[in-house]
């Protein structure tokens, strides 16, 4: 049975009692609308620890094209049967007002890695999300918390706010999964009609292709892609398209 938690006293209360005190406690963040993407991280936190602990928070403050919040799927009732079947223990499922009683007055602001990449292209969405992971990790207080290399620079995002600011919690990356035909998987993806969804695996492809990050930009446009950008930094190759309304993004080790 997982328990429904709503509040962060409630939890801060549960957390001290003699039934839970002591336990290694893990956590998985989430916007909901949950996919094997998503059951990969959970299983690994279920798997590794005492308490398991998803939260599902669609986080207003991150997505800077209202239109993209508003169209953000939302499937309550099949993301709670999944967390019941992956037998975890807590589902973390906050309203605004309880994570923003501060109206986003108080946030992280980073200056370097969430300028580039999906930063230049969204701007404040880094920052909507490392403010909102802090306020998750500090309700949670959990031992481990996983995150998808799906988002990598947001993965990098969080693990050094949790350095630079001496948080306790162990951050485990997990790999990228991938549908049949090789398309990470993204709640995102719901969102794309049938032709698109055959088309957007071009995109996971020509990003693992041995072409130059330029040849792969111009066959992406040339496919009617709309590019935001293709670069190789630290030995990765990070991608970001639209395709009809939908905005994909998708990275692999070079
Ligand atoms: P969301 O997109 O719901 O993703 C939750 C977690 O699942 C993230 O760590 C993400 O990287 C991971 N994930 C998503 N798709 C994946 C895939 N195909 N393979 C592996 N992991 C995948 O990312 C967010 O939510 C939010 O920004 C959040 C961190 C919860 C803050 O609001």
């Amino acid at each position: 049975m997982t328990e429904i938690i709503k509040t962060a006293s409630e939890w801060k209360q549960l957390k001290k009692s003699d039934a839970h005190k002591e336990k290694k406690i893990g956590f998985v963040p989430t916007m909901g609308a949950l996919h094997a993407g998503h059951s990969s991280l959970i299983e690994k936190c279920v798997k590794e620890n005492d308490l398991s602990v998803v939260s599902i928070f669609v986080n207003p403050i991150q997505f800077n094209d209202p239109k993209d919040l508003l169209n953000y799927p939302r499937t309550f009732e099949k993301d709670f049967r999944m967390l019941e079947d992956l037998k975890v223990d807590f589902l973390f499922y906050p309203d605004y007002k309880e994570i923003y009683s501060d109206n986003f007055k108080y946030r992280v602001i980073e200056n370097e890695l969430s300028k580039i990449l999906c930063g230049e292209y969204r701007p404040g969405h880094f920052d909507g999300v490392l403010t909102v992971v802090l306020k998750l990790l500090n309700i949670i207080r959990a031992d481990r918390a996983y995150f998808g290399e799906k988002d990598y620079q947001q993965y990098k995002l969080i693990d050094g706010m949790c350095r630079a600011f001496f948080l306790d919690v162990e951050i485990i990356p997990c790999p990228t999964v991938r549908e049949d035909d090789g398309l990470a998987m993204s709640s995102r993806n719901l969102l794309l009609k049938s032709e698109e969804r055959e088309h957007a695996v071009k995109f996971s492809k020509l990003l693992q292709s041995n072409k130059l990050p330029q040849q792969i930009k111009a066959e992406l446009e040339n496919l009617g892609f709309k590019v935001d950008y293709i670069e190789e930094i630290d030995g990765r190759r990070f991608g970001a398209v639209h395709l009809g309304k939908v905005r994909l993004i998708d990275n692999v080790k070079i």
